[in-house]
């Protein structure tokens, strides 16, 4: 991948990192064990760290272990295939779902390949006037990788609602208050990262700094460290220590909103490493596409007022989805153009 690519080139892209990272002391670590009746504590601990990091790992989640590891190596087999096997189950402009290398795109801003796919099929997305329907394309190898999946989506899924109920919980809420924002028309999606070894680690990023735009994004990581989060307090990027059996949480654009600012989504990004090649498979947990995303009257008081002007989640989705195929050039859209200025 990517012997052409002049490094000047990508180093004018943006920002590059500091390869002498600061370890991540400080993300919380938070023991999901009492999750089922949550006790204050639990509570709290979710609280904080929402607040203070927007980003938190987890343990003792309820995910099997062996039904995390068949979808890795289930990963692993499929970007191990020759390019020409991938690419027949590629993404285009009418089905964004699927294998894509951002090489091929011409998108040298990201040092990776990825793999689509939607935890509910069909998933619609509105496109202009009309909505596209999102359909999966399963690969032939490894054969059951449709079974893995499946058997993945519905764990992570629970630790999902599990995990709302708790931030619902900290934010004063009723533990169901949010539940209903995914029952119908879930747009939640798995993301199979490979971060190939690149030459220029100095020069490239796995993935540039962003924020994701979901609700909640739980990320499953390898062993190789690559993740780097932006610490809130002094705006340092933080390495996150890999762990094969923890999740790393993250707070993602609609709890910001829904919050009125009480958490917010945290930049984060990926650097390269110049010997291993890095595997990760984010659940992205998002609403419906009909949902009109704006502050909970709850969180919405006179010391407080209402930070954002509604918009639709499935257009705010359809349009990072498909800019991201087409439209390379176009700056992504981001919450803060909702966001409503005071005094103005
Ligand atoms: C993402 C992301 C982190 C990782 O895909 O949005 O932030 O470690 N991934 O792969
Ligand atoms: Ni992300």
């Amino acid at each position: 991948m990517g012997e052409v690519v002049d490094p000047s080139f990508i180093q004018s892209i943006e920002h590059r990192p500091n390869l002498d990272p600061i370890e991540a002391q400080g993300i919380p670590i938070i023991d999901l064990s009492p999750a089922n009746s949550p006790t204050d504590a639990l509570v709290a601990a979710i609280g904080e760290a929402s607040q203070k990091w927007g980003f938190f790992q987890v343990i003792n989640h309820g995910v099997p272990a062996e039904t995390r590891r068949k979808l890795e190596w289930a990963s692993r087999e499929f970007f191990s295939l020759s390019k020409e096997e991938k690419l027949k189950v590629k993404r285009d402009d009418l089905n964004p779902q699927g294998y894509y290398d951002a090489e091929l795109t011409k998108n040298v801003r990201d040092w990776k390949e990825v793999f689509d796919f939607t935890t509910k099929e069909p998933t619609i997305i509105p496109n202009d006037s009309h909505f596209i329907h999102l359909v999966n394309r399963w690969p032939q190898h490894p054969p059951n990788f449709r079974e893995i999946f499946e058997e993945y989506t519905r764990e992570v899924e629970k630790l999902a609602y599990k995990l709302l109920e708790l931030i619902s919980l900290s934010l004063g809420l009723a533990k169901d208050r949010l539940n209903g924002f995914f029952s119908d028309k879930q747009t939640s999606f798995i993301r199979l990262n490979h971060y190939p070894p690149c030459p220029f680690p100095d020069l490239a990023l796995g993935v540039g700094r962003h924020k994701d735009g979901g609700a909640l994004t739980i990320l499953a990581q390898d062993n190789v460290a690559g993740l780097e989060v932006k610490r809130k307090t002094d705006g340092e990027w933080i390495r996150v220590k890999p762990d094969v059996d923890s999740y790393i949480i993250n707070i993602g654009d609609i709890i910001q909103v829904w919050s009125n600012d009480k958490y917010e989504s945290v930049e984060h990004r990926v650097i390269v490493n110049m010997e291993k090649e890095r595997f990760s498979m984010p659940f992205f947990f998002n609403p419906g596409h009909h949902i009109n995303v704006v502050p909970l009257e709850e969180e919405i008081s006179l010391d407080n007022p209402v930070r954002y002007k509604a918009y639709n989640w499935g257009k705010f989705f359809a349009t990072r989805k498909m800019s991201n195929f087409v439209k390379l050039k176009v700056e992504n859209i981001q919450i803060s153009q909702f966001k409503i200025v005071e005094g103005a």
